[in-house]
Formats: structure tokens, sequence, C-alpha cells
């Protein structure tokens, strides 16, 4: 029964773990955004997301870390023979890439509180992508183990995934494409009316 209730707040960790990470980074695109914007808005709105992304680390994201690596602990503990096996050998390595991911956002929160960063929205959306992958790999790795299959369905689920990725992709360029469009038409306005 032990096996079961780590399982279950194993999952519970991962599912907060993440939610932080990605909310974390978006936090991030925000903050450094928020630099286009004129006084007296810039700094309320840097101070802003600045409280936001330190209590998110510290009350959601870290112990959601946490809650995940100390479950995946009971979890060995009650099954110590997965650690003889090849899938759990690569799902730690991509566990450490997952906590060197956690350790280097949490730098950058402080970077980003000093005024030192130097990564731009752009950057910062491709960082975000970085969990995705790791999530996506690790999940793979634990429900198919050691026997992954190559047949039609796997690549047909491949296919799906990266049509509805590109279409996300796709989707949130457009939008930043109208929005950046309706930014210079409305200065172009100001210009034309003094
Ligand atoms: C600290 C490192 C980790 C260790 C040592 C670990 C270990 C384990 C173990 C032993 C199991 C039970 C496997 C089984 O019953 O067959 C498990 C299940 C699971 N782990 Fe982890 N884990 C770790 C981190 C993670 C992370 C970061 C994620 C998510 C990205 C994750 C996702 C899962 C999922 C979804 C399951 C349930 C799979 C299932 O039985 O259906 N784990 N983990």
């Amino acid at each position: 029964m032990a096996y079961y209730w780590f399982k279950s707040f194993h999952i519970i960790g991962v599912v907060v773990w993440f939610a932080g990470l990605f909310y974390l980074v978006r936090l991030f695109i925000y903050h450094v955004e928020a630099d286009e914007e004129p006084e007296p808005a810039r700094s309320i709105l840097k101070k802003q997301y600045g409280l936001m992304e330190k209590r998110l680390l510290r009350i959601i994201t870290t112990p959601g870390m946490i809650l995940t690596v100390a479950m995946a602990a009971g979890l060995l503990w009650q099954r110590p023979d997965v650690l003889h096996e090849g899938w759990m050998h690569a799902k730690l390595g991509f566990v450490a890439l997952l906590l060197g991911y956690h350790h280097y956002c949490s730098r950058l929160m402080k970077k980003l509180e000093r005024g030192e960063c130097q990564w731009g929205p752009k950057q910062l959306r491709a960082l975000n992508e970085a969990p995705t992958l790791l999530l996506v790999a690790i999940v793979l790795l634990v429900i198919f183990q050691n026997s992954f299959p190559t047949g039609a369905t796997t690549w047909l689920m491949a296919g799906l995934v990266l049509s509805f990725v590109v279409t996300i992709q796709l989707y949130a360029r457009k939008r930043r494409l109208d929005k950046e469009r309706q930014a210079i038409a409305s200065g172009d306005q100001v210009l034309q009316n003094s």
C-alpha cells in the first residue's frame, strides 16, 4: 500500500513542480517585456513580477520539486530493483537536467531582480520549451520503460503531437505580430493627431 501512496504523491509533486516551472519563465518574459513600458509603469510592473516570481518559486515550484524527489526516494526504497534498469538510468539523467534547469531559473530570477539579466523575451520563450521536452522524455520512459514501441501507432502519435505543437507556435507568433502591428498603428495615430 505504501508504494501506491508514494506513487500518488510523486505524481502530484510532478504536476506542482512543472506548473511552477512553466509559470516562472512566463513571468520572466513579462518581467523583461516590462522594460518596453514608460515610467512609472515599468518600475511598478518589474517590482510586481519580481515579487510574484519569488513567491512562486518559494511556495509552489521548490516544494513541488522536494515532494517529487522525496516520494521518488520512497518508491526506490520500496522497489530498489528498478535502479538496475536501463530506463531508470535514462530517467535519472533527465531528472538531473531538470534539477539543473530549476537551479538555473532561480539564478536567473536573482539576476532579473538585480537588473543584470541579459536574456530577451525570445530567448526566454525558447528556454521555456526545455521542461516540455524533459517532461515528454521522462513520461515516455516511465510508461514504456525498456520496451519503447516503434510501430505505426508511435509514428501517428509523434505526427499528431508535432502538428499540435507547430499549430500552437504559429498561433502564438501570429498573436505577437498582430499585437506589434497594433502598437505601431496606434503610435502612427498619435503622431497624426499631434
Ligand atoms: C528524483 C528522481 C526520480 C526518481 C528516482 C523516480 C522514480 C520513480 C519510480 C521508482 C517510479 C515507479 C515506477 C513503476 O512503478 O514502474 C516512478 C513513477 C513515476 N514517475 Fe518518477 N522518479 C523521479 C522523478 C520523476 C519526474 C521528474 C517525473 C516527471 C517528469 C516523474 C514521473 C513519474 C510518473 C508519471 C510515474 C508513474 C508511472 C506509472 O507507474 O504509471 N518522475 N518514478
